[in-house]
């Protein structure tokens, strides 16, 4: 597995460089971080967000990656893909996914952007399991991927080193966002769109309300386009529809009429629908 050169410490945000089977940084005292067997790195600072716990746990992020295997979603981080590619003119790049998640999504784009471009993928998650089983399905699937737990308000990356960063359905601290992208890097920011599961929505809700939150423009960027993806699709049964379910915030706030009539929807053709937009450093 290869390491990418832009690793800094959490501690003393040194450049990391692999000796045997950790990471270690060259500052005046040498900080080491393990490599786990699947390749993930714990490079978590110490405190309340170094734990087990924290972000999304297994059985949430294997409802996601069994969903997301359907392809369900893959019209998204397609499109992801084609605009860091039309973005990004250079032959190397470095993509930052920050709030990875279980890093479906950057598996995904990686092996898409490496027909035409030599790629170093990194994600960044709260969530140990998730950095975790990233890296697995980097290692399945023999892309150029890695994979650390982090937190994406004070990333383990070195400043003005990626050139593209994505933000899929995650928070975005914009400062340190615009400290780690290129000058002439592109920020990529995925959200729902008005409609985006909307006949989930229509049984879990008596009175359904459309998606209007919207992207707010990052401090210290501007807009340079906007893509509206939609489509329809298939679930054709009701563990299908409950790993959606239980990926989305509805699990958590969602009525219990509501759930227990998901509970006996067994197929449901549902509207998969994103906004994508580009921002550039201002
Ligand atoms: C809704 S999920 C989206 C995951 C993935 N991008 C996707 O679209 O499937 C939001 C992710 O952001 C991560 N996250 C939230 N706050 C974070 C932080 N401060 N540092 C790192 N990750 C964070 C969570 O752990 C979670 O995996």
């Amino acid at each position: 597995m290869s390491i990418p050169k832009n690793l800094i410490c959490p501690l003393c945000a040194s450049p990391l460089s692999l000796r045997e089977r950790s990471l270690c940084c060259g500052g005046e005292k040498t900080h080491c971080y393990d490599m786990a067997a699947s390749g993930y790195v714990n490079l978590l600072p110490p405190g309340k967000m170094n734990n087990a716990k924290t972000g999304d746990g297994k059985d949430m992020l294997r409802a996601r990656v069994n969903f997301l295997s359907g392809g369900y979603y893959d019209i998204i981080s397609n499109t992801v893909a084609d605009i860091v590619d039309e973005n990004i003119a250079k032959d190397k790049l470095t993509v930052l996914d920050a709030g990875c998640g279980e890093g479906y999504h950057l598996c995904n784009i990686t092996s898409k952007l490496m027909k035409h471009k030599q790629v170093c993928a990194i994600g960044v998650d709260a969530s140990k399991h998730g950095a975790d089983m990233g890296a697995k399905t980097a290692r399945f699937k023999k892309l150029p991927a890695f994979f650390a737990a982090g937190n994406i308000f004070s990333l383990p990356v070195a400043e003005n080193s990626c050139d593209a960063v994505i933000s899929m359905f995650a928070p975005i601290p914009a400062e340190e966002t615009a400290r780690v992208l290129r000058d002439d890097g592109v920020l990529v920011v995925v959200a729902s769109g008005v409609h985006h599961l909307w006949e989930m929505r229509s049984i879990i809700y008596d009175e359904p309300r459309e998606n209007t939150k919207g992207i707010k423009c990052p401090e210290g960027f501007v807009l340079q386009s906007e893509t509206k993806v939609s489509e329809k699709v298939s679930l054709p049964d009701n563990e299908t529809i409950m790993n959606l379910f239980t990926m989305t915030p509805f699990y958590h706030r969602c009525p219990k009429e509501g759930r227990e009539r998901l509970g006996k929807t067994n197929s449901l053709d549902i509207t998969v629908e994103a906004v994508i937009q580009t921002f550039k450093k201002a």
